[in-house]
């Protein structure tokens, strides 16, 4: 598929808005709602979507949330997922804290290699702050199974907050030096009413600038199909790697690749902007295969060229949040 002069080949599915965790960054700081079970997209109706953009050239999914592993019998759909044909890759973006062993087993089993999960901070006090919850050693613990077992790689995710975890951007990027994990900060992005104000933004700059002062200049590693918007360094003799995910500093939607179906079922050409299309019901109202694709197509022309997120009068500053979205 094209949009414009992307090729799209890459689809996020988001199969839950629910999540077991309250980051302040992701979830919105006044009551909200969470979307009726009937109104939420069957794993046969993602299945069949997905096959539908797999014919239209979509080789690579990742699947996200909310948080995936609340869903029930999420497995038996992984499965299903990774049996169809055309997708050479699939990965799972998780808070990591209701993986077991026996499930990261499980999950290297169907082929699932890469796992991106979200972790802010190594202090369990301080994640207990962010998330909402106390379960950063069951979050650790996956991590360092999902090393063991030959997940690679194995990425961590983190936003970094003025005043919340600034103080630990060094010891995030020290995790480099003993694995070989991809640590990835990324600017925190204003998604309507979240708890975190503008100002505990922290651009790559400046978070750069801390890891170089410590661990001297940052080399650059050459991009691969994989690594979607993050930019690659490393420190010297480093066993992993240190991403940069810029949405504000420097947007990357030239190189956007991807287009997302949300848990409701409406496909969204970017995160960012709040358009979307309503593949779901055409499905349950029997359309054929042929209209389901018309639908993805005319969703991709509106793939934006660019967002507007650093323009604070722009028009296109979203409203939905992360959670419902996936991320
Ligand atoms: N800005 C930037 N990143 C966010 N995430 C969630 N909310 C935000 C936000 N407002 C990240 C989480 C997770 C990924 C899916 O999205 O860190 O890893
Ligand atoms: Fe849940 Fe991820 Fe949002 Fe945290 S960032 S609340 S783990 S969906």
């Amino acid at each position: 598929m094209i949009a414009g002069n992307r090729t799209i080949n890459y689809l996020r599915i988001s199969v839950t808005d629910r999540c077991n965790f309250r980051c302040k960054y992701c979830i919105p700081a006044s009551p909200f709602t969470v979307i009726e079970h009937k109104k939420i997209a069957r794993y046969e109706e993602i299945l069949k979507i997905t096959k539908l953009a797999c014919e239209l050239g979509i080789t690579k999914v990742r699947i996200t949330g909310g948080e995936p592993f609340v869903r029930k019998n999420i497995f038996s759909f992984l499965e299903k997922l990774c049996a169809i044909e055309c997708l050479n890759d699939v990965s799972i973006t998780t808070n990591g804290s209701l993986l077991t062993r026996g499930k990261i087993e499980k999950l290297s089993y169907l082929g699932i290699k890469r796992l991106n999960f979200s972790l802010d901070t190594l202090d369990p006090e301080k994640f207990a702050r962010i998330t909402g919850r106390d379960r950063f050693q069951r979050v650790w613990e996956s991590i360092i199974t999902s090393h063991e077992l030959g997940i690679s790689p194995v990425k961590i995710n983190a936003v970094v907050l003025k005043g919340i975890n600034d103080d630990e951007i060094v010891d995030l990027a020290a995790l480099t030096l003993d694995f070989p994990f991809h640590i990835r900060f990324i600017e925190y992005m204003p998604m309507g009413d979240s708890a975190v104000e503008k100002g505990q933004q922290m651009l790559t700059q400046e978070i750069k600038e801390k890891i170089e002062s410590r661990f001297g200049k940052l080399t650059s590693v050459k991009q691969t199909d994989n690594d979607g918007p993050a930019k690659k360094f490393k420190i010297a003799k480093a066993q992993g790697i240190i991403g940069f995910i810029t949405p504000i500093s420097s947007h990357f939607c030239d190189d956007c690749n991807r287009l997302r179906l949300t848990s409701r079922g409406t496909l969204r050409p970017c995160l960012l902007n709040n358009y979307e299309k309503d593949i779901l019901n055409p499905l349950r109202n029997s359309a054929s295969d042929d209209e389901l694709k018309r639908i993805i197509l005319s969703a991709l022309t509106k793939k934006p060229s660019f967002h507007g997120l650093n323009d604070l009068s722009s028009k296109t500053i979203p409203i939905s949040h992360m959670t419902s979205i996936g991320g």
